[in-house]
């Protein structure tokens, strides 16, 4: 008798725990949805069962962290907090990032359904807002490497940075197979070709997501954007004073379906949950408006059963009529609004429009639905702290290593006369000349600790001219001067000498999105003069290229002996060494056709030609070893 009074007093105790403190943790059984035992789809529809009409619009709201008033977590209902391009704590260390994410993620468990926040970012080659993490090769020097198996890796590696910060959302990969290479997000891009694109962003999803979402250490993908950016027309872009980037897709369906649509379908295969839309146009339609894209082909004919996030303020550039913007999109099939800032406007616009029945309570439960299934296949309901993983892996050996391989296959060798490549690392005479040889921010490009990327000591890592010297024998002396000044170079009785090697590393500064649209793909003046300038001092002359994309080097080939396309290679310098003096094989080849001159631009695929002067300076696919014989000035044309 006494056994059962005590049980039934505990009984009773934990029963008014849990109505008084019903996010305490003997409250997790409450509910059917707390379960962890009960398939997903039961615990979703009993959690919406709950919910009033703030918390459902809460969940669909999307808000970057900068902009969230202190307290609307909770009394908001907010659903998701971002950071965009370069929003860190301050100051940036990867133990600010966890307090950060820990501090959000308390704020939305104190609602009265305690349910868990998703924190996105764009980790899009490493998680490149964070100091310290390892920065991988942009998608273009992925393409050029072409390696599924590597791409799974740095997926795997970069899901990893990002659980040690308490991430478990990342807003890649960019599966756009992009057809202009004046696109300022050209580099985001791997390949223009649709196959290429397909097999790598499917590696990248698989790398990212594990085996399985619920999987602790595993971060959701996010391919975006949907669908046909990279593919719109120079000059039809309206944000801004951009030309290109958000602009307008001019290409009958039959074309966005096969050059644009192959990743995405692959991508919902392979368990893609989150898609984002793009800020581009389909035919001078808003791609936030398109239903017949977003519900009928996406959710629909490709079965997609996860949600669709707006682009940054996406919404809003359907039309100057907010109500009718946000009424437009979310009927078109955008579950998840990002609204950088103007969330409050977002939640009272939807409210309205619910109220005046021109957003059904069907279409808001579907949005919902679909956000908590994947918070659900996450496991945040049981887990909203990531925890899985230690500080320590932000920025590990094992990620650096992997950074470095990927580096010394991203490289296309374009030009290699008189054996200049491999260098002998017994070279006696060495120089190195302009700024990006020893600059992180250069060769990691935009999208690293900033938006847009910039220039200097912005994150730890390897410059290219720390790993030539890392490289060299003791018998080799390596002399750097920026400007390319090596008038010190003397032999004992005072006169110039020739430098064994001469190694300038020229091309663009970061940048990204839009503002990196551009129509005057040629090399600075300064960067031309610079290489004439080495060329007068060495007996061998290799040039490096860091871009996001080709450049008009039609000349410089003239000029130089070797020219290696390095791509945007990210912080593990070293790579570039590692094929520059023969301990790995140069295996890149070219993920875009390279162009010869501006005027050819844009390129139209269909109808290139292969021979002659109008043909590109190297075909897609191109790219040599250091045995290959080829003409003395490769892409020659008379
Ligand atoms: C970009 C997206 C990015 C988002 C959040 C937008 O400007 O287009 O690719 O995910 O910002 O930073
Ligand atoms: C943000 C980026 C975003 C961009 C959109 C920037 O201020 O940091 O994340 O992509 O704005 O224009």
């Amino acid at each position: 008798m006494r056994r059962y009074s005590i049980v039934f007093i505990t009984l009773i105790t934990i029963f008014a725990f849990s109505i008084t403190f019903p996010n305490s943790s003997s409250a997790k059984q409450t509910f059917p949805y707390q379960d962890p035992s009960l398939p997903v789809a039961q615990r979703v529809k009993d959690l919406l069962g709950r919910m009033t009409i703030e918390e459902k619009i809460g969940q669909m709201t999307l808000v970057e962290k900068n902009g969230i008033i202190p307290g609307d977590i909770t009394d908001k209902f907010i659903g998701g907090l971002l950071s965009g391009g370069g929003e860190s704590p301050n100051p940036n260390t990867p133990q600010n990032w966890v307090d950060m994410l820990k501090g959000f993620e308390q704020q939305a468990l104190e609602t009265r359904l305690g349910i868990p926040l998703i924190y996105g970012i764009d980790a899009v080659h490493g998680h490149n807002n964070v100091i310290g993490a390892v920065i991988y090769p942009h998608n273009i020097g992925l393409g050029a490497a072409n390696d599924p198996d590597l791409v799974q890796r740095i997926g795997r590696a970069t899901a990893e940075e990002m659980v040690a910060t308490g991430i478990r959302w990342d807003y890649a990969p960019v599966v756009a197979v992009a057809q202009d290479i004046r696109w300022g997000r050209i580099y985001e891009s791997y390949s223009e070709n649709t196959d290429v694109v397909t097999k790598l962003s499917s590696a990248f999803i698989k790398g990212l997501q594990g085996s399985k979402l619920s999987d602790p250490t595993s971060v959701l993908a996010t391919p975006k954007h949907f669908i046909g950016d990279g593919g719109t027309t120079w000059g039809s872009a309206t944000t801004n004073n951009y030309q290109i980037d958000q602009g307008d897709t001019r290409v009958d369906l039959p074309t966005l379906r096969a050059l644009f649509l192959p990743p995405y379908a692959a991508a919902v295969k392979d368990g893609a949950m989150s898609i984002m839309a793009s800020f581009s146009s389909w035919n001078g339609l808003k791609m936030h408006a398109q239903k017949a894209l977003l519900t009928d082909l996406l959710k629909g004919e490709l079965g997609f059963k996860g949600f669709i996030v707006s682009d940054w303020g996406g919404i809003d550039q359907i039309t100057p009529d907010y109500y009718q913007a946000v009424v437009t999109a979310i009927n078109a099939g955008i579950d998840m609004n990002m609204v950088p800032t103007r969330y409050q406007v977002f939640i009272d616009t939807m409210q309205a429009a619910v109220q005046k029945g021109d957003i059904s309570m069907d279409r808001i439960d579907d949005a919902v639905g679909r956000i908590l299934t994947v918070k659900f296949e996450l496991g945040l309901f049981e887990k909203p702290i990531a925890d899985a993983l230690p500080i320590s892996t932000v920025g590990s050996a094992a990620h650096r290593a992997l950074g470095r391989e990927a580096v010394s296959k991203s490289l296309v060798l374009l030009q290699n006369n008189n054996h200049a490549l491999p260098i002998s690392k017994d070279a006696p005479q060495i120089i190195v000349a302009g700024s990006a040889a020893d600059d992180i921010g250069s060769q990691s490009g935009g999208w690293t600790t900033t938006w847009q990327g910039q220039t200097g000591d912005i994150t730890p890592g390897t410059t290219i001219l720390a790993g030539i010297k890392n490289a060299v024998s003791k018998n080799s002396t390596v002399t750097y001067d920026m400007a390319g000044n090596f008038d010190d170079l003397k032999d004992s009785s005072g006169n110039a000498v020739m430098a064994d090697v001469g190694i300038v590393v020229v091309g663009e500064k970061p940048y990204a999105e839009g503002v990196g649209d551009s129509n005057n793909l040629t090399l600075s003046q300064a960067n031309i003069d610079l290489i004439q300038q080495v060329r007068q001092r060495s007996k061998k002359l290799i040039a490096i290229l860091i871009s996001g994309r080709p450049l008009v080097i039609t000349d410089q080939l003239k000029t130089t002996d070797a020219f290696v396309a390095a791509w945007l290679p990210g912080t593990e310098g070293e790579g570039v060494a590692d094929v520059l003096f023969g301990d790995k094989p140069f295996t890149g080849k070219l993920p875009f056709t390279w162009i010869r001159a501006v005027d050819q631009l844009p390129l139209n695929f269909k109808n290139l030609s292969t021979t002659g002067c109008a043909a590109p300076l190297f075909p897609f696919g191109y790219g040599l070893d250091v045995n290959s014989t080829e003409p003395a000035i490769a892409g020659a044309c008379s």
